[in-house]
């Protein structure tokens, strides 16, 4: 099933069962809101959730891109993406938990032909503020969908204070065997469905206070049940990834690790300068600036002659209007190539004084904060430069 069609199945299913469809935020939250970048598809709807009215109803459905810098560190597994889009259904005060499980079981197993014995769903436990989910275990032993009970990861929050509340998350088996053990013993269970009893306030002291409505948030990443529908073993070869995977091999060999992270971090930044940030020292401009210094740091660690000027306009156009941004492709490679010559620069300076007696033994802490504060050259180039 391509990647299109995931997305009209998931938003028709909730529109038939009265979901108004709202069109996803850029990246960039609001003023003042806390965090740099969208990272689920609540958050835009954040106001809501806390009780004001949506304009559309209590039932909603969206495709939301999403940016985790949380997972950075994990881009090159089978499953994780930096900027990915997230399928999101909601219920504002309306329906509760055991409806939204039902309907996802109903869509996986149905609408896109999930055999029911390879799920498998977690749920809340319960702990010393909050008992365990007893109605989303419920319908989930109704259903014969085995379930394991945890705590830490079956409360959802979008961050310190806010809402947040139990969740029940479903996985699926993607092993060669028969299924076996449970999600937190074995990785080849995969989450694809978070679902949020959302309905609880975190405050800054840490307690708990109930939000004046009860919703329900859910989250299905689409990169990852399209690989899954797709009979792919990672991210990156479900079919959003078709043109990168065609045209990046031929113009840079890279290892399977570094070809993912290529592909991911450049599809990244296309898309976070496609919502208007430009490369910077601080806030999302830094983001933007690590992940095109991260790709030229393994691109010229074989070849020091490569660089963004072979990228294709393919790839940017691709993504552009996949993320449906109305930023002409120039006005990227405008920006990926301006930050390439600015590391060009400070590398060629980092290595003239790296050169320097002074740095010829191993580096100490104290040299990389001297290094850092007084020449501006960051922890990481010093490293990719003196990778001993
Ligand atoms: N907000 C929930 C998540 O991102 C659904 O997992």
């Amino acid at each position: 099933m391509h990647s299109d069609q995931i997305v009209r199945t998931f938003t028709e299913y909730f529109e038939e069962r009265g979901h108004r469809r709202i069109t996803g935020s850029t990246l960039l939250p609001p003023p003042g809101d806390p965090v740099l970048f969208t990272t689920s598809g609540m958050h835009p709807l954040t106001p809501y959730l806390e009780g004001r009215p949506h304009p559309l109803g209590r039932r909603l459905v969206n495709v939301q891109r999403c940016l985790r810098t949380t997972d950075l560190d994990e881009v090159g597994d089978r499953t994780h993406l930096t900027v990915f889009e997230m399928l999101g259904s909601w219920s504002l005060g309306d329906y509760e938990g055991p409806s939204s499980l039902d309907w996802g079981f109903g869509l996986l197993t149905e609408g896109f032909g999930i055999d029911p014995g390879l799920l498998h769903a977690t749920v809340f436990g319960g702990d010393d503020r909050t008992g365990p989910d007893t109605s989303s275990l419920e319908l989930w032993q109704e259903r014969g969908v085995p379930v394991e009970l945890t705590v830490e990861d079956n409360w959802w929050s979008n961050g310190p204070t806010g809402p947040c509340g139990p969740d029940s998350e479903i996985f699926l088996w993607t092993g060669d065997t028969p299924p076996e053990s449970t999600p937190t013993g074995d990785d080849r269970w995969v989450e694809v469905w978070n679902h949020v009893m959302m309905r609880h306030r975190r405050l800054d002291d840490g307690s708990l206070v109930p939000l004046p409505q009860r919703n329900v948030d859910t989250g299905l990443g689409l990169e990852r049940l399209a690989s899954l529908l797709q009979g792919r073993t990672s991210v990156f070869e479900c079919d959003v990834f078709d043109p990168w995977r065609r045209r990046v091999p031929p113009l840079w060999q890279l290892d399977e690790p570094s070809l993912r992270l290529v592909c991911d971090h450049l599809r990244s930044a296309v898309v976070v300068i496609g919502d208007g940030v430009r490369p910077a020292n601080t806030g999302r401009g830094y983001v933007l600036r690590r992940l095109v210094r991260r790709v030229l740091t393994v691109l010229r660690r074989d070849d020091p002659r490569r660089g963004l000027g072979d990228l294709p306009d393919e790839l940017i156009r691709h993504t552009l209007d996949r993320f449906r941004q109305d930023v002409g492709q120039d006005v990227v490679r405008g920006v990926l190539l301006d930050e390439e010559r600015r590391f060009g620069r400070l590398l060629e300076r980092g290595r003239r004084i790296l050169a320097r007696p002074r740095f010829h033994g191993p580096l100490g802490e104290d040299d990389l904060h001297y290094l850092h504060d007084t020449h501006g050259l960051p922890r990481e180039l010093v490293l990719s430069l003196r990778p001993e």
